[in-house]
């Protein structure tokens, strides 16, 4: 999740594109850059590493010109350098680009073979280079982007339509070129993209944060259209170039509530989120078609993943929760045998690391002081120690082989949401990929479950939509003093990440079970009406959960159950049900996590508690 923003209008762009930025930063923040068009129609491009304030100060003074265009990053391809950080130029073009190109490689060796010249590792200098290839003829074979010698073939509206034909993926550009200075276009398609009016003056931005003090008269790009910005006006096309009329909505919310688009806190907007960042992790990287994952970045070759005999997984918190399904999935897909550690045991544990370990860091930030210092001693043994995390560049991404990242974008809510799904995807591809090398799993069933997963955004969609009901039971028990969550197989890390996330931010105890344990202790603490949520989508331990059910109903408790919609069984034996949209039956926890997600939230809602900074907690825990 990046943040893209560009200005036409009659004011000095500069110190309104870094102002916008400023306001953008929550959506990304390792590296930064601005170009804008001066008064002798030359680009003029600043790019930094770190925070827009980081950019202030390779600013010059009294930067001309009132037509520019921003970018403030959340890496996905590539580090968080200058050479990486928007805009991307060729020749006389500039872009800035929120979202991920899936056929970048594809285009890029095409692009290369016509003599373009890349100097990131991004998808979206792509976009550049693709853009400069429609708007100049080429027929050297030889292209050095000096577009001063080059004869034009078409506008650059026209150049814009044919690259975005071109590209797979998400998008929200705004485009400058030298040679048409008084305009500017933007285009979108799954990223976001907003437009303000102004007195004179036109924004476009990834949210209205960007401008709000500017103005409040905004129109919502849709996907596939194109946006025309030129003096105070803009126009919208669609693809083919036909004419789309928009409506105009005036903003009422103030800065604050905009930052959180609206949303009440960031958590409850990254719980939103998920529908479209699920989308980012597994973007570009699976086939349904012939049921294969991607997973080039692993540099891990087929013999390699052939001889694993084990795998370690380090992590805390919430990332041991994913890591724990990890190990059921390495089991189930690819025949691996997985332990699942805790950062601050394993670096205390004497491990046994004998035999071809693969070791796995889970962590959201990358700079989880256990889970660094466990990986360091697993690392001390000799085995091979890959990554799966959120930051680019983060310190765990510099100690490591190689680095899976789960694309998720921000997370400024302590209680880790969008990384936990993000992280779950990312697991169910990279044991999809094991288990395909090892011959483990078909490739129908692999194509079933890579279909199934693409239906993954849709359906925490589906959830979304009706999370109204999520709330009404969260009121009903937002007075209890000790919650359960059980759940067997895949749905046990689910139910302990369910007790996690209630007890983080409403402070209510909270204890997750294998439900299958409940005999051996836990049941001594059930009394009259306490809440058990039994996470009991259909699978093969269906039949035991239910028979946990009824045992903690015989003990007077109330059952809460999360199940499949259209489950009409459940309905029996429980007091309230929550319900997911059928899926592979492999990939349900993924659902029943948003739902969780929600009761939580709306719980400490209830409790008036602090949400998105729960007392005694730290977002990211980098001391021991
Ligand atoms: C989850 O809601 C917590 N904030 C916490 O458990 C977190 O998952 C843990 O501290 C690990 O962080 P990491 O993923 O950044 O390593």
């Amino acid at each position: 999740m990046c943040g893209i923003i560009g200005y036409v209008g009659k004011k000095t762009a500069a110190p309104i594109l870094i102002d916008s930025l400023k306001k953008l930063e929550y959506r990304g923040y390792d590296s930064a850059g601005i170009c804008v068009l001066n008064d002798s129609l030359q680009l003029q491009t600043y790019k930094t590493t770190g925070k827009i304030a980081d950019l202030e100060l390779v600013l010059p003074r009294n930067v001309g010109g009132t037509i520019g265009i921003g970018h403030t990053r959340w890496a996905t391809h590539g580090q968080p350098n200058t050479e990486n950080s928007h805009p991307h130029l060729s020749g006389d073009i500039a872009v800035v680009h929120n979202g991920i190109i899936e056929n970048y490689l594809e285009i890029k060796e095409k692009l290369i073979e016509c003599g373009y010249v890349f100097k990131s590792e991004t998808d979206t200098e792509v976009i550049a280079h693709l853009l400069h290839s429609h708007l100049y003829s080429n027929n050297s074979g030889v292209n050095s982007c000096n577009s001063g010698s080059q004869s034009k073939k078409c506008d650059l509206m026209t150049a814009v339509q044919g690259t975005l034909r071109a590209l797979e993926g998400s998008y929200a550009i705004a485009v400058l070129c030298s040679s048409e200075p008084d305009v500017m276009i933007i285009a979108r398609k799954d990223s976001p993209l907003v437009v303000g009016i102004g007195n004179g003056e036109i924004f476009a931005a990834s949210d209205v944060t960007a401008f709000l003090k500017n103005t409040t008269n905004v129109v919502y790009v849709d996907d596939n259209e194109i946006g025309l910005i030129r003096g105070g006006n803009v126009e919208f096309f669609d693809t083919d170039g036909n004419k789309v009329i928009k409506e105009t909505t005036t903003i009422e919310w103030d800065i604050e509530a905009a930052e959180k688009a609206g949303y009440e806190h960031f958590m409850l907007k990254e719980i939103h989120e998920q529908a479209s960042s699920v989308y980012d992790t597994f973007a570009g990287k699976i086939s349904e078609l012939d049921g294969t994952v991607n997973l080039d970045e692993l540099n891990l070759s087929d013999e390699q993943i052939r001889h694993l005999t084990r795998i370690e997984i380090i992590a805390c918190g919430t990332s041991w929760n994913a890591g724990l399904l990890g190990k059921y999935l390495f089991a189930q897909l690819a025949d691996i045998h997985t332990d699942v550690d805790t950062g601050s045991e394993f670096r205390y544990g004497y491990p046994v690391m004998c035999g071809e370990v693969l070791t796995i860091a889970i962590t959201q930030s990358g700079e989880t002081a256990d889970t660094l210092a466990a990986v360091r001693s697993a690392k001390s043994y000799g085995c091979r120690a890959i990554a799966i995390t959120n930051v680019v560049g983060s310190t765990i991404t510099r100690e490591i082989d190689s680095v899976l990242y789960t694309r998720a974008g921000p997370e400024i809510g302590v209680a880790a949401t969008k990384s936990f799904t993000a992280q779950l995807i990312t697991l169910y591809m990279l044991a999809l990929h094991f288990g395909r090398v090892r011959g483990k799993i078909s490739a129908e069933d692999s194509k079933n479950l890579l279909v199934a997963l693409k239906n993954i955004p849709a359906d925490i969609q589906k959830i979304l939509n009706k999370k109204s009901i999520i709330q009404k039971c969260a009121r009903q028990f937002a007075n209890s003093s000790d919650y359960f969550f059980i759940g067997r197989h895949l749905n046990y890390p689910i139910a302990l990440e369910g007790a996690l996330k209630l007890k983080e931010i409403s402070y209510i105890h909270a204890e997750g079970y294998a439900a299958g344990e409940l005999k051996h202790g836990p049941l001594a603490l059930l009394i009259n009406k306490t809440p058990v949520v039994a996470i009991a989508t259909k699978g093969h331990t269906y039949d035991k959960i239910l028979s946990n059910i009824k045992e903690v109903k015989a003990r007077d408790a109330v059952v809460i159950a999360v199940a499949d919609e259209d489950d009409t069984e459940i309905e029996k034996y429980v007091d309230v049900v929550l319900r997911v949209p059928r899926s592979h039956v492999l990939l349900s926890p993924i659902l029943s996590s948003v739902v969780l997600q929600l009761l939580a939230y709306y719980t400490a809602l209830e409790r008036g508690c602090s949400i998105d900074k729960p007392r005694n907690l730290a977002k990211s825990v980098t001391v021991e």
